[in-house]
């Protein structure tokens, strides 16, 4: 038996091993949106891996990961069980540990285990107990890998490459943990330049500034002033923000400067792309990172990315299902 097909990290994850995942998910999304014969072949898929079984935990509160990831798995016709806000509605509310909640659950065999923790290392605490393979959904402000795989899916589809790219990153970049999967992928493509924008409380963690400096060839600038993207933006290929981890233990809210308007967005070029992981904090729209008006902005494209989140971990399910490494290995 090969090694279990875990997916806990990005870190591992290059443009050319992630290759066929990104194939198989623009085909995926042919297959069920544009044929002509689009309700047979989800008719087809359904019938794909009857008889497989999924346990989805989520210790966290989600509405795209656990919607997206369940229905990536119904659409293979794969059997599920679902936890949502573990803390409170399993046995977590008991005083269980993870340890135990994921050895029992192994023992009713399931194929695959996605698991959203409110820790960092949640998922590879569980992969290190369990033959099942573990997919993290996010672990606290950890990181968040399979929607990383969605995000430069997006970058990749919308702007052909993932290298020679100027990206600025805004928000709250110490608690994201979907900043961190992606800097760490885009990081290992050449000629990457990076603006990180962003209050000094909430600024770029030590070990990712660390993990930059001994990158040959990437280079990466901090902003603690939203007056940087007058001069940033133009230049910028993908504009990535994200809200306040306020759940994450982010300790500020980012001062209400740091969010998109319409004028703000008019600063990118025509080529570039608008995203964020979402959901956008839209609890006060005048504070919100997005202003309401930026929905609808061309250079937008939050919705088409979530689309690639939910067909690269469809893409993702089939490869595990299938007994294939995540990640192309090298020849
Ligand atoms: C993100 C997360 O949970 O890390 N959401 C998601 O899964 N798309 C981002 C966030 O919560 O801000």
């Amino acid at each position: 038996m090969g090694e279990v097909p875990h997916v806990i990290t990005a870190a591992p994850f290059t443009a050319v091993n992630m290759e066929p995942v990104f194939f198989r998910a623009q085909e995926l999304r042919k297959l069920r949106t544009e044929d002509e014969g689009r309700l047979n072949n989800k008719r087809e898929m359904a019938q794909a891996y009857v008889g497989r079984q999924a346990v989805n935990l989520f210790y966290q509160e989600s509405t795209r990961t656990r919607i997206s990831f369940e229905l990536a798995e119904a659409a293979w016709g794969m059997g599920k069980s679902t936890t949502t806000e573990a803390r409170k509605f399993s046995s977590a509310s008991k005083g269980e540990t993870l340890a135990h909640t994921v050895n029992v659950v192994e023992q009713y065999d399931p194929d695959v285990m996605v698991l959203r923790y409110d820790f960092v290392g949640g998922a590879a605490e569980a992969a290190s107990l369990v033959k099942v393979p573990i997919l993290n959904a996010g672990d606290g402000p950890g990181e968040h890998p399979t929607q990383a795989f969605g995000d430069s899916l997006t970058i990749l589809e919308q702007l052909g490459r993932l290298d020679n790219l100027r990206i600025t990153f805004m928000g709250d970049l110490r608690f994201g943990r979907t900043i961190r999967s992606l800097v760490y992928i885009l990081s290992k493509c050449q000629n990457n330049h990076f603006d990180f924008v962003s209050t000094p409380d909430l600024s770029l963690s030590e070990d990712i500034k660390e993990l930059l400096d001994s990158l040959p060839g990437i280079t990466y600038k901090e902003h603690d002033h939203v007056s940087a993207l007058t001069e940033v933006l133009p230049e910028t290929d993908v504009f990535y923000v994200t809200r306040t981890q306020t759940n994450q233990g982010a300790p500020v809210l980012l001062n209400n400067q740091f969010r998109v308007t319409r004028a703000t967005a008019d600063l990118l070029p025509q080529h570039a792309i608008l995203l964020h992981p979402m959901p956008i904090d839209r609890s006060d729209p005048s504070r919100s990172e997005i202003a309401p008006e930026v929905d609808e902005h061309p250079r937008a494209r939050f919705y088409r990315q979530a689309g690639n989140c939910f067909y690269a971990r469809m893409a993702i399910l089939e490869r595990i299902m299938e007994g294939k490494p995540v990640l192309e290995q090298a020849a």
